[in-house]
């Protein structure tokens, strides 16, 4: 009987070269740096430029993804992409990142969760793997919030919090030596494997962190006043938001860690959607996790949403932070409300 586990096999990111300050957003609205540090920890951001799309960005983190795992890009089978910044309304952007990677008509699909995204997607990825449906996939999470954000007075309490980029894995099935072990075991066994998600949505909060327009819940679908009114850029409650996301982060960790009789402190490296360095640190001591232990790259790059996990496993990879084997928790909470979190060997 074929018995297959997933495992991730190569990683890469990519971010614009333009780098927006605090001081250049305060240029274009009423706030400071000093406001944008002390509230989120974030110091500067990554804007597109006018050529450049959000799968333009996947396709560059797709690349050194499949030059980590030496896969051609041929050899992909489906993919898997993570995004709320599409570029078009419709179709998504799976399938526009097939046509620029050149490959044949493989299956893609997009998945719109928001922050969670990368992490629903992983868990997607591992699903289709242990099924045997599919043995290589590409996983992408990616970002364009630049040219949705109002980057006005009236848009401030958004507009500084969010930055473009974009981050992408390839998951493959191997057959898993430790497949007969039983998942508390499977789980300290050494090797390269996920394993576990957790996984949760709750609509009752769905206005909270939100864009109204385009959308076809009421009428007009869009119109110019709308535009005007801000309807497409998003809309937040702040407290509502941070409030939820400090009792879901440590709550979703705890879930994909139970069941395999794991305790935080035994957690090589957390990997927190970045949301808000203040929800980072929250998280942190609930959990008891030291801050080296701790992904933490806000500061360059702002919130990301679905490609905020990926770019900042990617870095930690690169700078040696996470090894091969090391026990990896992915997290995060965000718009819907949704919160999920992932558990694996890297
Ligand atoms: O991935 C999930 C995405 N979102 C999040 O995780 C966000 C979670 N929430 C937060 O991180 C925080 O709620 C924020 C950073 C967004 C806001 O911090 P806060 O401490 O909750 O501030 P607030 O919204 O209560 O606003 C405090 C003050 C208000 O002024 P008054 O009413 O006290 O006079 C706002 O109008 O700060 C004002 N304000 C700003 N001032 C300067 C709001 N935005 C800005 C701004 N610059 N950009």
């Amino acid at each position: 009987m074929r018995t297959p586990s997933a495992r991730i096999v190569g990683i890469g990111h990519h971010v614009p070269d333009r780098i927006v300050t605090n001081d250049d957003l305060a240029r274009l609205m009423d706030t400071s740096d000093e406001w944008i540090r002390e509230r989120t920890g974030i110091r500067e951001r990554r804007f597109v430029d006018e050529d450049t799309s959000c799968t333009d960005l996947a396709e560059a983190a797709a690349r050194r993804a499949l030059d980590d795992a030496g896969w051609k890009a041929d050899e992909i089978e489906f993919i898997l992409f993570a995004t709320l910044s599409p570029d078009l309304y419709f179709p998504g952007n799976g399938v526009l990142l097939q046509h620029q990677l050149g490959i044949g008509p493989v299956g893609a699909l997009d998945l719109r969760t928001q922050c969670t995204g990368f992490v629903y997607a992983l868990a997607t990825a591992d699903a289709y793997i242990r099924s045997g449906m599919y043995d290589r996939i590409l996983v992408v999470g990616a970002e364009v919030h630049s040219r949705g954000l109002s980057l006005s007075d009236e848009g401030r309490d958004t507009a500084v919090l969010f930055g473009d980029g974009a981050g992408a894995v390839c998951v493959e099935a191997f057959e898993d030596p430790a497949w007969s072990l039983g998942s508390q075991e499977r789980a300290r066994a050494a090797g390269s494997r996920l394993l576990g998600h957790a996984l949760h949505g709750e609509g009752a909060h769905a206005l909270d962190l939100c864009v109204r327009k385009p959308g076809s819940g009421d009428s007009p679908f869009i119109a110019p006043e709308q535009i005007q009114a801000g309807d497409t850029a998003p809309s937040m409650n702040g407290r509502e938001v941070f409030r939820n996301a400090v009792r879901r982060f440590p709550e979703v960790i705890q879930e994909v860690l139970e069941p395999l009789a794991i305790t935080p402190d035994e957690i090589g490296y957390l990997v927190p959607h970045q949301a808000n360095a203040r929800i980072t640190e929250a998280v942190r001591d609930r959990l008891g996790i030291p801050p080296e232990k701790v992904a933490s790259n806000i500061h360059r790059y702002g919130n990301t949403t679905a490609a905020s996990i990926p770019i900042a496993l990617s870095e930690a990879v690169a700078e040696g932070r996470v090894g091969r084997g090391d026990l990896v928790c992915l997290a995060a909470f965000g718009a819907g409300f949704t919160w999920a979190a992932s558990l694996l060997r890297y």
